[in-house]
């Protein structure tokens, strides 16, 4: 049997898992790195925390499994979308990654539709101009840092930097390529027309594969550094939501994930292209050929529990190390003891700006209802839930534009909380599942690296072959009545602060 390796480069670290070809884990490492945040709205990472990350994990779990390179069939990487990584002419890495969910380039998204028209844009790129997405912050370079815009030749996404490492191609895929902006969604090729308006130079520009297509092969320094065999093929892999979708097995109509990790996103497949022409969900091409999804995102989900985490709950992470168990259960533990609707405690997950279902950069946390009788575990569950409803918010958007989901899958950190899945099937109305593989976006790239290798035929066989779901959350009628009232609440509560968060954000 051969042994295949998924690299997931995501916002809190960088995860290896070697697989064998039918999903079973052979051994997993992950190495974290932090997030700067220069000012409020700003968020990069350093290209080289990345790459480091890689080729350790990359090492570690060959050297920890004894398995051979050579035993090792193909290699997928899948990573944080959105990231701009800019190199000059000797592949030096010219600034840090402004990463997905940076927003100051507000700017620039409007210069984006003065130079296209929203309507241009949305027709071709399937989306309205987004300022986490990448093209704005090539924009935001060239008119802030004109001298290393002027330097830059080469333009990355964070796995596609990882690529590069690993094989010497400047190279992407069609899912992640969709969230540049630059990307022809439709014909799933670089759109010449948007890169004309914006006066972007395409050569700078990776190449485009499908996912699951051969882009290039790990050169001899690589191998000598990491243990794999110089000429191991990299397949395209894919963004971290596309990626994960194949990893839960979602590559058919009517089939969802909604995964909580940093972000949290609500990610349905759909054979036949389709866009919100309000903006307030986006449409990129799946790693599967020949079909595309729509996802609705929520910019801080596990990102509000872990601040939260951080800021609040230091007794029970001392507690969880005492007791040897995830501070994140025993968290789980204390809210599960707060009754539906916190004791009518509202939160906004805004802490990033917010996309799904009201694109605004400016748009903050809020706790609503704070009283003198709310207690940590209160606003604990306030936190948990209030991530839920605007993952509801989400699938509102799907069922106006007539995307049925029957078939929801649960991953990410957030996915393996009990008490946030009963939340989501509560809210959603309808059961939600669990793969029995927890490595969603690793395993999702392993499989299109093993398609790519010749062990599966095609990305869905591969799916149907490795994928097998495990726990089930039913919908509790009762829950869901008393959910109901407390999200149609919350719906309301950011139009009603709409004008106060931009007067904020321009103090
Ligand atoms: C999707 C998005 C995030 C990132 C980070 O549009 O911005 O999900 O991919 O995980």
């Amino acid at each position: 049997m051969a042994y295949i390796l998924g690299v997931d480069c995501g916002t809190s670290g960088t995860k290896t898992v070697l697989f064998k070809e039918d999903g079973t884990v052979v051994s997993s490492v992950t190495v974290e790195y932090p997030m700067y945040q220069p000012k409020n709205g700003y968020a990069e990472q350093d290209p080289k925390d990345w790459s480091d990350a890689m080729l350790t994990t990359i090492k570690a779990v060959l050297d920890e499994s004894g398995v051979k390179g050579d035993e090792v069939a193909g290699i997928g990487i899948s990573g944080q979308m959105h990231g701009l990584v800019m190199l000059d002419k000797d592949n030096n890495v010219l600034r840090r990654s402004i990463i997905w969910c940076d927003q100051r380039t507000a700017a620039e998204v409007d210069e984006m539709n003065e130079k296209l028209g929203r309507e241009k844009l949305i027709s071709i790129t399937a989306n309205p101009a987004l300022t986490g997405w990448t093209a704005a912050k090539i924009l935001w370079v060239r008119n802030n840092e004109p001298e290393i815009y002027e330097k830059c030749r080469h333009i990355l996404l964070p796995k596609d930097y990882l690529r590069f490492i690993l094989t010497g191609e400047y190279a992407t895929e069609v899912s992640d390529a969709s969230g540049m902006q630059l990307l022809d969604i439709a014909n799933r090729c670089w759109s010449k027309e948007v890169c004309k308006d914006l006066d972007i130079d395409m050569s700078m520009l990776a190449k485009v594969y499908e996912s699951c297509e051969v882009t290039g092969r790990v050169t001899k320094k690589i191998a000598d550094m990491t243990g794999l065999k110089e000429g191991t093929i990299v397949v395209g892999g894919g963004g971290d939501n596309a990626a994960a979708a194949i990893g839960t097995g979602v590559c058919e109509d009517g089939k969802a994930f909604t995964t909580i990790g940093t972000s949290g996103v609500v990610f349905a497949h759909t054979s036949q292209m389709s866009t919100d022409k309000l903006g307030r969900v986006h449409t990129c091409c799946a790693a599967v050929p020949g079909s595309w999804h729509v996802m609705g995102v929520t910019q801080g989900a596990g990102l509000s529990l872990k601040w939260f985490r951080d800021n609040f709950c230091h007794s029970e992470m001392e507690t969880a190390k005492y007791m040897g168990v995830d501070e994140y259960y025993l968290m789980d533990k204390q809210a599960e003891t707060v009754p539906v609707g916190a004791n009518r405690l509202l939160y906004l997950p805004y802490l990033m700006g917010e996309r799904t279902p009201h694109l605004d950069p400016d748009a903050r946390g809020v706790f609503f209802g704070l009283s003198a009788m709310h207690t940590k575990k209160d606003m604990l569950r306030a936190v948990m839930e209030g991530v839920s409803y605007s993952l509801r918010d989400c699938v509102e958007v799907f069922r106006q534009m007539d995307i049925n989901v029957s078939d929801m899958m649960a991953c990410g950190g957030g996915g393996s909380s009990p008490l946030w899945r009963s939340m989501l099937a509560d809210l959603y109305g309808c059961q939600v599942k669990t793969a029995s593989s927890k490595e969603g976006p690793a395993l999702g790239v392993a499989l299109l690296a093993a398609v790519g290798a010749g062990i599966y035929s095609s990305v869905p066989e591969a799916c149907k072959a490795v994928v097998k779901t495990d726990k089930i959350q039913q919908p509790d009628a009762q829950r869901s009545e008393e959910y109901e009232k407390f999200y149609q609440l919350y719906t309301e509560i950011y139009p009603a602060l709409k004008a106060q968060f931009a007067k904020l954000a321009a103090l």
